[in-house]
């Protein structure tokens, strides 16, 4: 189909899945175990409902906001995924142009399967970089990951995304059913590649399971960029991220690839917010969700609750393997004009408008 066919978020995942090599679809869709998890992070959603407002004038609706202290077009970013390569050939560096474009913020992975810098470079558009965090498995080889984060700073990232949700990596049999032979042009001692169980199991040799609160403390001393703590899944967990220095945290699942049974985002938004009021810390921290969001009300209902902003994993992983950059940018756009609109018709007008009188979450926990 060509793109301008494609109406919605939905229809990039069905294109995707009559392009996509046999290895690639089960990389990219695969949830760990039963995968209710996966399930979960997009029904939790279904369980909210809107309070609209009638009678305000949105004739005018700006949805730029911030991250981070950086200026961003709308309220979402693109999620760190591994290997986009499998997909499309110009793998991340097509991620990097389309948002750099739109001015949306992309997370690179410590697994991409181009390499960071050709990511860094592909973000320069008529010479102005784009907006970029480093995401960071911490590897059990400290020197490295020293190494990575240093470049990450001298390159201009606007983050440090440290995910902690994968001390090993979830049980993804869709995935484990493939052998990965897929082709790696990554920053990774290809020798070490366990190549016979799928690309999960392949990719997970080189993130330490020893990894504590202490090692965040470390991190902290050796770079200046603010941290955010990516893959946090309960209420406790965000005080200890402030009280351990960082600047943000990422409530996440990893898209239900690691717990199966984790409860999802949305649900954990809703415990953590009024917390963080209580104890009057709602603006010492950050607090971003990804897993599930596919639709503008998707995204509304999270910054109704408290996001700062959202984050979107196999979405443009589906849009950049089936058209590329453009497909990027298009993803970016029906997005916009979604929460656009979605803005208009529950009458808001601006980002730091919306608060929780707009959502009914009484459902929310009725599973
Ligand atoms: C991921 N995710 C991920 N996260 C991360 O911190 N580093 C990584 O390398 C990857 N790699 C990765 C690969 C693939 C194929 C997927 C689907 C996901 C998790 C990702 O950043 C994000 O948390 C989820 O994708 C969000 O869920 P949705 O948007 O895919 O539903």
């Amino acid at each position: 189909p060509s793109l301008s066919n494609v109406l919605n978020i939905h229809d990039f995942e069905y294109v995707a899945r009559q392009i996509l090599t046999p290895n690639a679809l089960a990389y990219y869709t695969s949830a760990a175990d039963d995968e209710v998890t996966l399930r979960e992070n997009h029904n939790a959603y279904h369980r909210i409902f809107f309070n609209p407002k009638v009678l305000v004038d949105v004739s005018k609706v700006d949805l730029s906001t911030k991250f981070l202290g950086v200026p961003t077009s709308a309220p979402f970013y693109v999620s760190a995924t591994a290997l986009a390569k499998l997909g499309h050939e110009d793998g991340e560096i097509s991620i990097a142009r389309g948002t750099s474009k739109e001015n949306i913020t992309q997370m690179i992975s410590t697994l991409a399967s181009c390499s960071f810098d050709e990511i860094v470079d592909g973000s320069f558009i008529d010479g102005k970089q784009g907006s970029q965090w480093y995401q960071l498995y911490i590897n059990t080889d400290r020197n490295l990951t020293e190494t990575q984060i240093k470049h990450a700073e001298e390159r201009g990232m606007n983050g440090l995304f440290i995910t902690v949700d994968a001390p090993s990596l979830g049980h993804r049999e869709r995935d484990m059913k493939m052998k990965f032979e897929a082709e790696l042009d990554v920053d990774l001692n290809a020798d070490d590649l366990e190549t016979n169980q799928g690309a999960s199991k392949a990719l997970s040799s080189f993130i330490d399971p020893s990894v504590v609160w202490k090692d965040i403390e470390h991190i902290r001393t050796l770079t200046k960029l603010p941290i955010v703590i990516k893959g946090v899944q309960r209420k406790e967990d965000v005080l200890l991220a402030i009280q351990h220095g960082a600047q943000g945290v990422v409530l996440s699942n990893h898209g239900g690839r690691q717990l199966d049974f984790s409860k999802a985002p949305i649900e954990v938004l809703a415990e953590v917010m009024p917390l963080l009021r209580e104890k009057q810390l709602d603006s010492k921290i950050e607090v971003y969700l990804d897993g599930g969001i596919r639709r503008g009300t998707d995204i509304l209902k999270a910054l109704c609750l408290g996001a700062k902003g959202v984050g979107l994993g196999r979405a443009f992983l589906y849009a950049n393997s089936a058209y590329g950059e453009n497909g990027v940018r298009k993803a970016i756009q029906l997005l916009k004009d979604e929460l656009e609109m979605d803005m208009r018709l529950l009458g808001v007008t601006r980002i730091q408008d919306l608060d929780e009188s707009f959502v009914d979450v009484s459902a929310l926990k009725d599973r």
